[in-house]
């Protein structure tokens, strides 16, 4: 698929088929994480790729909205803190590295017919807990990663002038 299709066809899809991820799709999916470029190509990042039936029922305290049990796979994406660049004002690009990497993920996903959809407003203590995530790494964002069921119409954007500002 080619890249502008990608981007005009990911949505955010939350209701998905219980069909399997196939091996190498995933695997083409994580390493297009692993390309992602990164500040001073640090990449403190790791994933976390959840199967288990059990693991997945566990994570359903960790994000009330959703049962995830019917995603064949969540993906939880980590930073490491201490490994990530500092800009010298002392800001972590931790957050930018990992959303890169994430986001590639998701594209790949997209151009693979999979369906994704970034997870913020987990607990993370309970996320940290049930994936048995040391404190020096941090989960930032959770996908599912499956089939869609449904696939959603496309959601508001701002108009481009709006959120340009061009200096000439
Ligand atoms: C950083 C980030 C966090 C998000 N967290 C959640 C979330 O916790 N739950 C959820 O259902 N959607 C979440 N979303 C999805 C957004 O709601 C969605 O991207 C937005 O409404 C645009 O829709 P679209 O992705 O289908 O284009 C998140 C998106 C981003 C980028």
């Amino acid at each position: 698929m080619e890249l502008y299709e990608v981007l005009n066809k990911r949505r955010s899809i939350r209701a998905y088929k219980p069909t399997p991820v196939e091996d190498d799709k995933l695997r083409r999916i994580l390493d297009a994480a692993r390309l992602a470029p990164s500040a001073a190509n640090r990449q403190p990042i790791s994933f976390i790729v959840v199967k288990d039936n059990n693991i997945k029922q566990k994570l359903k305290d960790a994000y009330l909205r959703n049962g995830f049990l019917q995603r064949p796979i969540i993906i939880c994406a980590c930073g490491l803190p201490d490994k990530a660049w500092k800009r010298g004002d002392g800001k972590t690009y931790v957050d930018v590295d990992v959303t890169i990497a994430m986001d590639h993920l998701i594209l790949a996903a997209t151009a693979e017919g999979l369906g994704t959809c970034w997870i913020a407003a987990f607990k993370p203590k309970v996320i940290k807990e049930v994936l048995n995530i040391p404190n020096n790494i941090e989960p930032l964002v959770l996908t599912p990663l499956g089939y869609p069921e449904v696939i959603p119409e496309p959601t508001y954007r701002k108009p481009l002038e709006e959120i340009i500002r061009e200096i000439k």
